[in-house]
């Protein structure tokens, strides 16, 4: 990577350290307080530079899980009033629901690079076992999510036939406040909603890849197995059609968003064992009439009536997304791995390392800057 990137990424972790509540809020107006996966991308772009904080970021987003392993996607520091309209959880500083559980990879890279992470496995452990135990749909093997937050992607056309009508950003925002008012918690910790009950191919990737990546630093078989078990099930939710995989939900009402081609239903890249399966989803992913765009891989295929390259979570690129199908091609020693890496430093640079950007033009988006971005300091120098 120029070292130009790796300066500004530098400059941008250290001027957004929070070092009362030591963690980085993703943008400082836009999103004030800790975010889950938010700290764990954090954390690994910190650990290019041996930053000390990178293990402090990750500890301080572990410190909200619950004895039973639920651990919400968001901590209030410092607490604030209005969370009271969102959350039942406000009182004790935390959010309702989760994210996805980015803390296995984060641990695998920071003992990789010499951190000391042994204080950290109980708790990572935990959480991995509550997803894949007390949030699994016997139905389906899988991992249901309860609120399109907990995808990370919150507003993808996966989701729109749960929206009133045409997608419109508000209305979409007034149906995801309902949905939130919803959700069933068992002792502080979301288990169902009824109102949204989805096995997400995305979520369930990053469940499974989280599970190998704490597994490899601590060796766990019965981690290993749990995940063996999602990934099998995963892989009966492929689409032969699109290249994908898709959603599962349960329940009466059809809900054809589940099919709809957005790059979360690339992720089961990141562990699928299927050899067919992984070779269509590359074809998908490097097709630029589908997902490859000049600055990354497009949030939402260009071949669908709802691509916005401008929208949130409509089309256009995100940092993670690059990041997380990037390890998956390198680990995988896919040539694409290579145009990833560079895509996602050129993207962050173009955008000012901003929330989202324009696939076709780099131009951002959404918050400036946003620490989803600082992983362009993750992939490797491409001189
Ligand atoms: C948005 C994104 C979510 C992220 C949060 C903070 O809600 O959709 O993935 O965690 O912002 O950056």
């Amino acid at each position: 990577m120029p070292d130009l990137v790796r300066d500004d990424v530098w400059a941008l972790l250290t001027s957004s350290w929070n070092p009362t509540y030591g963690y980085t809020p993703p943008n400082r107006k836009k999103y004030p307080h800790q975010w889950l996966w938010d700290s764990c991308f954090h954390a690994i772009a910190r650990s290019q530079y041996r930053d000390p904080r990178a293990l402090t970021e990750l500890t301080t987003a572990l410190s909200a899980m619950r004895p039973d392993g639920f651990l919400p996607n968001m901590q209030y520091f410092p607490r604030s009033l209005l969370s009271r309209l969102m959350w039942k959880n406000a009182s004790q500083g935390t959010s309702d629901i989760t994210q996805p559980p980015m803390y296995g990879h984060a641990i695998r890279v920071l003992a990789s690079k010499g951190y000391d992470v042994s204080h950290l496995v109980e708790s990572a452990t935990r959480g991995l076992t509550f997803l894949m135990t007390r949030r699994l749909v016997p139905e389906t093997g899988l991992v249901r999510i309860v609120h399109p937050w907990e995808s990370g992607c919150d507003d993808i056309p996966r989701w729109d036939s749960w929206h009133p009508g045409r997608f419109h950003r508000m209305t979409w925002n007034v149906a995801k406040y309902y949905m939130l008012r919803r959700v069933v918690l068992r002792n502080g910790a979301s288990v169902a909603n009824p109102s949204f009950d989805v096995c997400s191919a995305g979520f369930n990737a990053l469940v499974a890849f989280n599970a190998y990546e704490l597994a490899a630093v601590t060796h766990d078989a019965a981690l290993v197995r749990r995940a063996d078990a999602l990934v099998a099930n995963l892989e009966k939710t492929w689409n032969p059609a699109t290249g994908l995989w898709d959603n599962v939900t349960l329940g009466p009402r059809p809900r054809p968003s589940n099919a709809a081609p957005t790059l979360d239903g690339l992720l089961p890249l990141l562990v699928s064992k299927n050899r067919a399966h992984v070779a269509a989803a590359w074809k998908a992913l490097a097709d630029p009439e589908q997902f490859w765009g000049a600055y990354g891989p497009r949030s939402v295929s260009k071949a669908s009536p709802a691509y916005n390259p401008d929208g949130y979570w409509r089309g256009g690129v995100w940092g993670q997304m690059t990041y997380l199908l990037w390890v998956a091609a390198s680990r995988r020693r896919s040539p694409l791995a290579r145009p990833l890496a560079a895509s996602l430093v050129r993207g962050a640079e173009a955008s000012t390392f901003a929330e989202h950007w324009n696939p076709e033009t780099g131009r951002g988006n959404g918050a400036v800057p946003l620490g989803f971005s600082t992983l362009a300091a993750a992939v490797p120098s491409l001189g």
